[in-house]
């Protein structure tokens, strides 16, 4: 399962994504917010992380991408990778096995998100020397 939540910075641009996962056929939840009155990130973020289990995979936006990157990786099962371009996409999937996509809601064109999400989506998990490290993280 997807799920995706954003503040008010990164509603307009949450609708969008969602436009893209529904013509592509991917099945997702969103979490909110649902309307462009302000709100507080780190309760998205809670509420997202909370339901990140096995294989999911979460997408969080706001503003700068700043603030929901920094409240998702509180988290102990949650490895969140916040992405401005496809190769950082590209990495955090192959070498951190990222479960969370942050993207910036703000200062970025839906365009390059898209393109930015297409390549999360579609990378995977290289394994091998990046398995330690990633499990490493767990033990901080
Ligand atoms: C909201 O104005 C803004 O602070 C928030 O979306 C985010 O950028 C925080 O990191």
């Amino acid at each position: 399962m997807i799920y995706i939540g954003s503040d008010h910075a990164g509603f307009q641009m949450k609708e969008k994504l969602k436009n893209y996962l529904t013509k592509n056929s991917y099945c997702f939840e969103d979490v909110g917010t649902h309307s462009i009155e302000r709100c507080d990130y780190p309760i998205i973020a809670k509420s997202l992380c909370e339901k990140i289990t096995n294989d999911d995979i979460g997408i969080l936006i706001c503003g700068t991408g700043i603030g929901m990157s920094i409240a998702a990786n509180r988290f102990k099962h949650i490895r969140a990778g916040l992405c401005t371009t496809k190769k950082q996409a590209e990495m955090t999937r192959r070498h951190n096995n990222a479960n969370v996509l942050v993207l910036q809601g703000r200062d970025m064109c839906y365009l390059k998100n898209i393109s930015i999400l297409k390549t999360f989506l579609l990378t995977s998990f290289e394994g091998a020397r990046h398995e330690k490290r990633v499990n490493m993280l767990s033990e901080i």
